[in-house]
């Protein structure tokens, strides 16, 4: 929880500030003039008030958009190995990380604030293939706090659990048919009034796709990166943790593989990109982490053709 209003300002000029550049738009482009410049009607409103009427309309300028965007999500061997997995166990090469795996948690959950006065909130989505949902501890499956949806040849034999963020997971064919479901399911709020919008469990709210995270396997990494520039699905980043030593790539049982990424189609960003895509504190994502013995770091690519 926050400490006083300017940490929720703070807070949520951050947010704003992530969710805009995450559509490019600049946040200084938006709404800074609102806030250097206050109009004398706005003495009138209230803080949380005030705080709506910013919150509306940095959402509206950013769901009118075009689609959310679409970002792999993968822990690897350096290249240009790029080893993520042993088939023989459905496991990772390496031992749990808790903060790698806070650090999945908190970005592919992380949602701006609804307003007080809106009917929605947002939720983002996670897409995996069938073995890596199979891989995941049952007693977290679906994934807390996301939408899963999880593709499988058998997709059509298979029905969700009922539990979970928009009502249970979903089945699909393939990563476009997903993504298809997920923008009719859980359209913007433009469109909302002719929407099927799920209700949260929770609170009541219609569901708003925020996001979509494509978390693996390496099938589907396969699949996704394949996917033609015209593709709903497209992908246009990969936040992608490197696991630096030991050198797990050469480790017996290791033979699954992140799917070989092209310099001259992807472009590694710095630090501070990595800051405003994923929301983090900067602290959390610079230099190389060491835990259970394992170092790693965290990096983003971002599609130069996109
Ligand atoms: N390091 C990481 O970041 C990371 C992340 C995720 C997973 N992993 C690791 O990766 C491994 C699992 O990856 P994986 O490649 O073996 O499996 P996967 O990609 O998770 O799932 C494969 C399954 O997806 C479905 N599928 C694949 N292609 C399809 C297509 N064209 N159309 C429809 N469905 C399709 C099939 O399901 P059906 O058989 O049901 O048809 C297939 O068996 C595990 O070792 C896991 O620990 C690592």
């Amino acid at each position: 929880m926050f400490e006083s209003c300017g940490d929720v300002c703070r807070e949520e000029k951050r947010r704003a500030r992530v969710l805009c550049n995450s559509r490019r738009t600049k946040w200084s482009d938006s709404l800074a003039p609102n806030f250097g410049h206050p109009t004398r009607s706005f003495a009138f409103y209230s803080f949380p008030r005030l705080l709506d009427f910013i919150l509306t309309a940095v959402y509206k300028n950013s769901t009118t958009m075009a689609s959310p965007p679409i970002t792999l999500v993968v822990a690897s061997t350096p290249a240009p190995t790029l080893a993520i997995g042993k088939s023989l166990t459905n496991n990772m090469p390496w031992p749990r990380l808790p903060s790698e795996m806070s650090y999945f948690a908190r970005v592919t959950r992380r949602v701006p604030p609804h307003p007080t006065t809106a009917t929605h909130k947002y939720a983002n989505a996670v897409i995996m293939g069938r073995k890596t949902w199979e891989s995941l501890p049952p007693k977290y499956r679906p994934l807390p706090g996301r939408i899963n949806v999880i593709v499988s040849r058998n997709s059509s034999t298979r029905s969700g659990s009922g539990k979970g963020v928009g009502g249970g997971e979903f089945w699909v064919g393939d990563i476009e048919e997903g993504v298809g479901l997920l923008r009719q399911k859980f359209p913007p709020p433009s469109s909302s009034s002719s929407s099927e919008g799920k209700e949260d469990e929770v609170a009541g709210l219609s569901l708003q796709l925020h996001q979509i995270f494509i978390i693996g396997g390496s099938q589907i990494y396969k699949l996704a990166m394949d996917l033609p520039k015209d593709s709903a699905a497209y992908p246009t980043r990969i936040l992608h943790t490197t696991v630096l030593s030991p050198d797990y790539s050469n480790e017996e049982g290791v033979d699954v593989f992140f799917p070989p990424i092209d310099e001259g189609e992807w472009r590694k960003s710095g630090v501070e990109r990595l800051v405003e895509v994923t929301g983090e504190e900067q602290a959390t994502v610079e230099d190389v982490k060491k835990e259970e013995g394992v170092e790693f770091e965290f990096g983003l690519w971002e599609r130069s053709t996109a």
